[in-house]
């Protein structure tokens, strides 16, 4: 049976005006309330979504009986938690990456989800995106492997202010922040998500004032190929992210949108996807979820394979951050 998703949100910048243009374009959801710590500042953000239920409590979000799903994007830290607090509380959760600081939590919440017939999901876009499938069969037919490189350095909007002598989130390592974190799992979930878990991993982080990572990198040794993956928010690259096979190459623009990809088989450049808008991108994670909550028993094997990429991922964040002593205090 499929029924419309009362759904609420956590955060107010950007990425939730993006989830909800993105919600917006399917026919699942409809948004009951938001949720922020000040109510001016919901007020203002849920004015352009015609919803004027603002909610400063967060056990008022999650006791209401009203609301179906909740779209957490507030500071990774308190991902964890109010994650909790909605599935404990009988909500569907979709909760921006990094869902979690360590995978045992992940564990968890997937185990709390299922014990109580409800979905929980990482907001990861590439993972849903339309591209996925078109660049999977490009890999397959690019030969033997032996190199590929993930790469995600962006120079941050909030690095003028961390330069200033501010704090911003992002780079706050009270509050899970860092290049690992943020992009640097992007790259993670490409090399996991194409090739498995590797046989072993190195890596190394450069550190801000902060404790936070700025920047690090870390090297993938599979049995016939090494995956180097580079991610930073302290500089801006431009050269993208390669996939080598005996058969040609895949150049990949953006790594988490999967856009601007093009192949070269055999000496022949094909464009295989060129730029696509922002809300657009996230209504594909958001319809798989509205999947899995209407249609859970068709959409189990999926969802399982989802959960099982999750928690890999996350293990091999676990190991990066070890080697890197990277810590969220
Ligand atoms: N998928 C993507 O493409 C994408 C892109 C950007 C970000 N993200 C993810 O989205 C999440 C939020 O990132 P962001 O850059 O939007 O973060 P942010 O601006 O630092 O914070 C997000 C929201 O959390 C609340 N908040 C801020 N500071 C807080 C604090 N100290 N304590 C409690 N709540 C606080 C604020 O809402 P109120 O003031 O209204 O309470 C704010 O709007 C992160 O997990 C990030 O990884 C994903």
């Amino acid at each position: 049976m499929i029924f419309l998703i009362k759904y609420a949100t956590i955060g107010t910048s950007w990425i939730t005006k993006s989830f909800i243009e993105g919600c917006n374009l399917t026919d699942g959801f409809e948004l009951k309330a938001v949720y922020s710590r000040t109510v001016e500042k919901g007020r203002e953000f849920a004015k352009d979504f015609g919803c004027n239920r603002i909610i400063t409590d967060i056990n008022e979000l999650a006791k209401d009986s009203g609301i179906d799903a909740v779209y957490i994007a507030s500071p990774n830290i308190f991902h964890y938690e109010q994650s909790r607090l909605m599935l404990e509380n009988g909500k569907h959760v979709i909760c921006e990456k990094p869902a979690v600081t360590k995978s045992e939590e992940l564990t968890q919440l997937i185990q709390l989800a299922k014990d109580n017939n409800l979905i929980f999901m990482e907001a990861i876009m590439e993972r849903y995106l339309p591209a996925r499938a078109m660049l999977l069969h490009a890999i397959d037919q690019l030969g033997d492997i032996t190199t590929a490189t993930f790469d995600f350095c962006q120079y941050s909007s909030k690095y003028p202010a961390f330069e200033k002598g501010e704090t911003p989130n992002i780079f706050n390592p009270k509050m899970a922040g860092g290049a690992l974190m943020d992009l640097g799992i992007y790259c993670i979930y490409a090399a996991v998500d194409y090739f498995g878990l590797p046989d072993s991993v190195s890596a190394s982080a450069d550190f801000l004032r902060t404790g936070a990572d700025g920047s690090g990198c870390a090297t993938l040794k599979y049995p016939e190929k090494t995956v180097n993956l580079i991610y930073s928010k302290t500089e801006q690259a431009e050269t993208g992210s390669e996939i080598i096979g005996s058969n040609g190459r895949i150049q990949i623009d953006s790594i988490s949108k999967l856009t601007d990809i093009d192949v070269v088989l055999n000496g022949e450049k094909t464009n295989l996807i060129g730029d696509v808008p922002k809300a657009e991108l996230m209504s594909f994670e958001a319809r798989a979820f509205a999947e899995f909550i209407n249609n859970f028993s068709s959409m189990n094997e999926q969802y399982k394979n989802v959960t099982e990429l999750t928690i890999s991922v996350h293990k091999l964040m676990d190991e990066i951050k070890k080697i890197c002593n990277i810590k969220f205090s």
